[in-house]
């Protein structure tokens, strides 16, 4: 029997739910939406964390979904056998409905009836427990009732067996993962005594636990269940291959790369120096990272999520130049194509702006090349100046404004018989790093995922700007992106010109006007189309579900928002207290941002319920 494609392990996953009484709901963007605590979307549950703090959800308790996710902690891993930079996760969750039971027994029907993986290559881990949270010997008891040997059930401690929050703060708790073999020979044990031979495929999350500010856990009125299964890697396990480069959407890509290269023997089934095909394993992960990243809105930049779209494109063409692949603008789209064409049947909207993501990478592609020339000719100068080393600030140097990897000016200073102090570099890049990693914690501030009552009555004040913007300048505004911390707003939205300071100052007057009213705010559940109907303002992209929630900002006698939301927010404008724009700056071409912030609203807020 042919093994299953990765077409049919996404779909089987979804059917399989559908039939437990899941609702299918869209996976969401790659940028999280008012949520500085994460630059990407790393998991299934993080669009989802008002609904697991216990907004209710409108698709229901029972829910499922294939999200794309970023995670950029493991780069350096890029390349391995089973480490990517965007993978798809597979996930199922249970809000306050079934807990450990259902959510382990339906994993392990799951994996053994319709993915037809042997129990005999299974294994699982629980939480040993802590001062947080007790020993989890309810789980493994499940596990065993289902038929998981005991030989293959493991303990281990918070470090492996924890997970969340998905920022520093928010919901979390112990989990139970399980694992496929993929040492030599017979299975032995399991990931508790044999780490390395046991792969992990999907990971059941038990969230009882709501992390604060402080560090403490507090629980969680809810019991929710969130899961999540690596797509790649089970395509991977499934097909019987040694790794996820290898899967019936990736190897294409990875041929392909492979071909671009004048270096000889580069074809598949050569042995290959094991550099070089991580190189074009590089190139694969980072392009296909782009693509979906560019499709999700971001362009190369100097800042967050833009700086790390700069950085793996820039890590592709370095990789590229290895494999001695030209890279003079026709390399990146040539791939962001082949992505498009393997993944543009699941993600529609990669095929609608392929021409947009053609051009950007291309653009990236062209001004690297130039940066590198001119990198390359202040090396020059360097080994001029000082012929015998390369200091460690030099090297930090050409890193840091050149975007020269460290291994690059290592080459370099090689082929010359030129030494270079990589203890220098180290200290100075560690500097450097240290310093971005504060402008990080930063950003770990707040946001929608710590519920404060500042960041709710911000995101409130984001509707009502968001509406008062609609009636000065007209109905061309429309939201896109938005980005709350606790100390202010963040909106972007289309608009050609810069504000004049009058409209500046009519649309602030709007929004204390309707804080001063203090209009009700309430939800009710409809169908996209009705949300339609009603004249609800939303993005009306295939990120909503079918059935979603709309706030209505006001009384009987004046509607003053009315907007498709997850929520939450306050009950009443009036705990916004008073509304203030900070700033009106250009965001890119044709779309404006404000930065504004609220004051004097009470401490405590009540939040907005079901109208
Ligand atoms: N949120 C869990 C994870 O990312 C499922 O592993």
């Amino acid at each position: 029997m042919k093994p299953l494609s990765t077409d049919q392990i996404r779909q089987a996953y979804l059917d399989f739910f559908k039939k437990h009484k899941h609702t299918v709901i869209p996976g969401a963007s790659l940028i999280p939406e008012n949520d500085p605590t994460v630059l990407f979307t790393t998991a299934g549950m993080h669009p989802l964390v008002p609904y697991i703090l216990g907004e209710p959800h409108p698709a229901g308790k029972r829910l499922t979904d294939v999200q794309r996710c970023v995670r950029t902690q493991d780069i350096d891993e890029v390349g391995d056998a089973s480490h990517l930079t965007m993978f798809e996760m597979l996930g199922n969750w249970s809000l306050g409905d079934y807990f450990k039971e259902g959510a382990i027994t339906m994993s392990f029907e799951f994996l053994t009836k319709v993915l037809g993986i042997p129990v005999s290559h299974l294994a699982v881990t629980c939480f040993e427990g802590d001062k947080d949270a007790p020993k989890d010997m309810e789980s493994a008891k499940i596990w065993r009732d289902a038929g998981m040997p005991e030989e293959r059930i493991g303990f281990l401690p918070k470090a492996k067996n924890w997970w969340g929050p998905a920022g520093t703060t928010g919901p979390c708790g112990p989990d139970t993962e399980m694992f496929y073999w993929v040492g030599e020979g017979e299975p032995k044990g399991n990931p508790a005594s044999h780490e390395k031979e046991w792969l992990e495929i999907w990971n059941d999350v038990l969230i009882q636990y709501n992390k604060t500010a402080e560090g403490t856990f507090e629980p969680l009125k809810q019991k929710t269940i969130d899961t999540g299964m690596g797509l790649e890697r089970v395509a991977a396990v499934l097909q019987g291959v040694p790794t996820v480069y290898d899967t019936d959407r990736l190897k294409p890509i990875l041929d392909q790369v492979l071909k671009m290269s004048p270096r000889e023997n580069l074809s598949a089934g050569n042995e290959m120096e094991s550099g070089i095909l991580r190189h074009a394993r590089i190139i694969v992960d980072h392009l296909k990272a782009a693509t979906f990243i560019i499709g999700d809105g971001i362009k190369p930049g100097n800042v967050d999520q833009g700086y790390v779209l700069r950085r793996i494109i820039r890590r592709a063409i370095r990789s590229a130049r290895q494999l001695q692949i030209p890279t003079t603008g026709e390399f990146t789209p040539a791939l962001a194509e082949a992505v498009i064409r393997e993944y543009g049947h699941v993600y529609p909207y990669l095929k609608t702006k392929e021409k947009e993501i053609r051009d950007i990478v291309s653009a990236e592609e062209r001004q690297f090349s130039k940066t590198l020339a001119e990198g390359l000719k202040h090396f020059e100068r360097v080994v001029k100046e000082s012929p015998s080393s390369i200091s460690g600030e030099n090297a930090f140097h050409l890193y840091d404004t050149y975007g020269f990897p460290m291994e690059m000016t290592q080459e370099l200073a090689a082929e010359r018989g030129l030494q270079l102090d990589k203890e220098g570099f180290d200290i100075a890049f560690q500097a450097h790093q240290s310093l971005s990693r504060a402008g990080a914690e930063k950003k770990f501030a707040g946001g929608l995922a710590d519920h404060s009552a500042e960041t709710t009555k911000l995101h409130t004040a984001t509707h009502l700007l968001n509406a008062a913007l609609r009636k000065v300048l007209g109905s061309h505004v429309w939201q896109k992106g938005s980005n709350i911390t606790t100390e202010r707003l963040r909106f972007d939205f289309s608009h050609e010109s810069k504000m004049s300071p009058e409209q500046i100052k009519e649309v602030e007057d709007l929004v204390n006007w309707a804080i001063e009213k203090d209009f009700p705010i309430a939800y009710h559940i409809t169908t996209v189309e009705g949300a339609k109907e009603e004249n609800a303002i939303g993005v009306f992209d295939e990120r909503y579900a079918t059935e979603v929630k709309v706030y209505v900002v006001g009384d009987k006698e004046m509607i003053f928002s009315k907007e498709i939301c997850g929520g939450p927010h306050v009950a009443r404008t009036g705990m916004l207290g008073s509304f203030k724009i900070q700033k009106e700056e250009s965001s890119s071409s044709g779309i404006r941002r404000i930065k504004a912030t609220v004051a004097g609203g009470p401490g405590e807020i009540e939040v907005a319920g079901k109208g």
